[in-house]
């Protein structure tokens, strides 16, 4: 059944708030410029626990011994759908979705004061959105204003995504099989940039290779910015221009993911445009690997999530003094963070319908521990901005390579395969 996971998020988002009610609303369409819209991307919080893809639309949860699960929608209309298209309508989104109750989404501010009257909390994600923010500010002071028929505004304004997020940070049966998919989509992009490099290209070039293989394969497009950075453009970690002719002799860094049923996947690969890795550049990326191997070696339940970045730093700072970038012992460069300059970003993040996903990372003071479901990033990289302290034939060098992972019972699972290792990439470029 199409709407059976979500309505199983709702059911478990219900126990969450008790007698509360949640007010859920997704995106609304972005202006690009002038009268032209960006591509709609609904809200994540909503697509968790709907699936339902059109803007103007909100959820309520109406919790208690009778729990109620309400769409807000738009209405059908002839006009529209010639223009726009497709619009389910209330009662075919309640039907489609399995949802308790649907309505026009026209009378959403006329409903909201009697769904949330006499609930004690009412959850909502405070502060993402004014219009919305206003908008229930404006039930609550509509329910305080019958206090005297016996109406009871909630007491409590609890945050929402508070709720949500522990779920979201483990992925269920359906996220696992969709984040599969999109990263077998990703790893494909990676492979084919690589099979199309040549030297006297420009980085939008590879570019458009990753954006021809996601959409031919059916993904919506990419999960954000892409980064095609060649030489030095990679020391820079947001280069998004992706503007310039690449180097004969450079390394291309390449962090492009796509997005599948709102699922991104996040991959990266550092590979040399003319097929082949110099001494230098192989030196520098099989630190680079070796730390990546360290990192996901570290990955399992249990872990706090601090760990597979230690294990991935530590190898990464002995690289560097191997490179005669630093000097010293590795705990003491460690401490000191003597690194900084060569690695300043986390080994990774949690992944899902956002690409930096939801979810903690620490718990009071303590990091998060791995449990099996998590899926995260593996990303360590070695940045070597042209500067003094960078041995000449290393400058300019920029290195990193990203993976998803799951957390499993007894380790990780790596679920994307776009060519990793230098044998590996050096095969896919050959010419011949
Ligand atoms: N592509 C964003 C990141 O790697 O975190
Ligand atoms: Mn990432
Ligand atoms: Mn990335």
């Amino acid at each position: 059944m199409k709407h059976e996971p979500y309505a199983g998020r709702r059911g478990a988002l219900l126990e969450a708030i008790g007698d509360g009610v949640a007010i859920i609303p997704t995106a609304p369409e972005r202006v690009r410029n002038r009268d032209a819209h960006h591509p709609y991307r609904f809200d994540s919080y909503f697509w968790y626990l709907s699936g339902f893809p059109e803007p103007e639309a909100v959820i309520v949860l109406v919790g208690g011994k009778a729990p109620r699960s309400i769409l807000f929608c738009r209405e059908k209309n002839a006009e529209r759908e010639v223009w726009d298209g497709f619009r389910y309508g209330p009662d075919a989104a309640r039907e489609a979705f399995g949802f308790d109750e649907a309505y026009a989404f026209s009378e959403f501010e006329q409903k909201l004061p009697d769904l949330i009257a006499n609930r004690s909390a009412l959850w909502h994600a405070l502060g993402v959105d004014t219009a919305w923010d206003t908008k229930i500010v404006g039930a609550l002071n509509a329910v305080r204003a019958q206090a005297r028929a016996g109406k009871r505004a909630p007491a409590e304004i609890r945050d929402l995504h508070a709720a949500l997020d522990p779920m979201r940070r483990h992925k269920d049966a359906q996220e696992v099989a969709i984040m599969r998919r999109a990263a077998a989509i990703a790893s494909a992009g990676h492979a084919r940039a690589m099979h199309a490099c040549r030297p006297g290209m420009a980085e939008y070039e590879l570019e458009a290779e990753l954006t021809h293989e996601f959409r031919k394969r059916g993904a919506s497009g990419h999960a954000y910015s892409p980064i095609v950075a060649g030489g030095r453009g990679a020391c820079v970690l947001h280069y998004i221009e992706n503007d310039k002719p690449l180097g004969d002799n450079a390394l291309v860094l390449i962090d492009a993911g796509c997005e599948l049923e709102g699922y991104a996947s996040d991959i990266t690969r550092t590979f040399p445009v003319s097929g082949r890795f110099s001494g230098v550049q192989r030196a520098a990326y099989e630190i680079v690997l070796a730390a990546q191997s360290a990192a996901i070696a570290a990955i399992r339940p249990g872990a706090p999530f601090i760990a597979y970045h230690d294990a991935a730093l530590r190898v990464l700072v002995q690289g560097m003094v191997d490179l005669k970038l630093l000097a010293g012992s590795v705990d003491d460069l460690i401490a000191s963070e003597a690194y900084k300059p060569f690695y300043m970003h986390r080994t990774g993040h949690w992944l899902g319908l956002d690409v930096h996903d939801a979810g903690d990372y620490k718990s009071g003071d303590d990091w998060v521990s791995l449990t099996p479901g998590m899926a995260l990033t593996v990303e360590p990289g070695l940045y070597l901005r042209p500067g003094a302290d960078v041995p000449e034939e290393l400058q300019g060098i920029g290195i990193r390579i990203e993976d998803d992972a799951f957390v499993t019972t007894d380790g990780c699972d790596v679920y994307t395969t776009a060519p990793r290792t230098i044998a590996e990439i050096e095969e896919v470029m050959r010419r011949d």
